[in-house]
């Protein structure tokens, strides 16, 4: 069986469309038959909440500190043999989610001296090995849970939202997978321009920004639309969708999912599919 591909999304704090991105790159997983794991690792569990998880309930924090983080320890086999109980599946077929847990907040505000433990955690439990496909949600912050998921991740890429500072973040995101990369091979897969309304000037002077910067590290664009919105915040598969704009908006992202998130790494005859 192959390993599964891992992709982070990066890219600063604050709207920058991280979580709805990997929610439809899930959803098109999901129609494709493709097994997944969503893990959401952003304390503030919006990802979670998409899935209605409680805010009580445990989840990743509780796999850390399993691991024993908050007493400075790093157990991964400890941590390995609590994640089977925090995983749960999702009204998406082939899709599971392990939740951010209410502790991952603490969690999150302890230095952890080993970049390794989280991949170690996960492939202790054979995550990597029983999904085709592990989609992980940053909060976008820095920090040591911002630099375990780096590590556990093979892939990742950044959303472009038309604010001044979006360019910006997804500079800073490529300058940190270029950091991470003097130990960690991870694949920078580039930008992905999003919400985009190009009636309106400003958003088209951050586009060109976006543009002037990124060239063809660009890897997908969807405008502003509704539906997209829509379908993140009902928690619905947007290529379930049965009207055209959503059809044609939801191959957007299957094509990315596929071709640069999934292709390179997924192609043993180095054809992408
Ligand atoms: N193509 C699009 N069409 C419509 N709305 C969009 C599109 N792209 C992004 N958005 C909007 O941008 C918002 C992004 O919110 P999201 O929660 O994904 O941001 P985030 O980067 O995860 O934030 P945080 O840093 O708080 O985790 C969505 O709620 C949606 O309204
Ligand atoms: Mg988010």
């Amino acid at each position: 069986m192959s390993e599964a591909v891992s992709v982070v999304v990066l890219s600063g704090k604050g709207g920058t469309a991280k979580t709805l991105w990997q929610h439809t790159l899930a959803g098109e997983a999901s129609r494709a038959g493709i097994s997944t794991l969503l893990l959401d690792v952003d304390p503030e569990r919006n990802l979670s909440n998409r899935f209605h998880v409680p805010a009580h309930s445990s989840g990743l924090g509780t796999v850390l500190e399993a691991a024993g983080v908050t007493a400075n320890e790093g157990d991964a086999e400890a941590g390995a043999k609590a994640v089977a109980d925090e995983i749960r599946s999702t009204p998406w077929a082939h899709v599971d989610l392990l939740p951010a847990g209410a502790s991952l907040n603490g969690v999150s505000q302890v230095a952890v001296p080993d970049t390794w433990l989280l991949r170690d955690i996960l492939t202790i439990a054979g995550i990597y090995s029983r999904y085709d496909l592990v989609l992980l949600d940053t909060g976008g912050r820095t920090g040591s849970l911002a630099t375990l998921t780096m590590y556990a991740a093979d892939v990742a890429y950044a959303p472009i939202t038309p604010t001044t500072d979006a360019v910006l973040k997804a500079r800073e995101a490529r300058s940190r997978v270029e950091r991470i990369q003097r130990a960690h091979p991870l694949r920078w897969a580039g930008v992905v321009l999003t919400g985009f309304d190009l009636r309106t000037s400003v958003d088209t002077v951050i586009r060109d920004a976006a543009f002037e910067e990124f060239g063809d590290e660009i890897r997908a664009e969807v405008p502003r639309r509704v539906t997209v919105h829509e379908a993140f915040q009902l928690t619905e598969r947007l290529g379930d969708r049965t009207d055209v704009i959503s059809t044609g908006l939801a191959e957007i992202f299957r094509e990315f999912l596929r071709r640069d998130l999934m292709g390179v790494a997924n192609s043993k005859d180095g054809v992408i599919r």
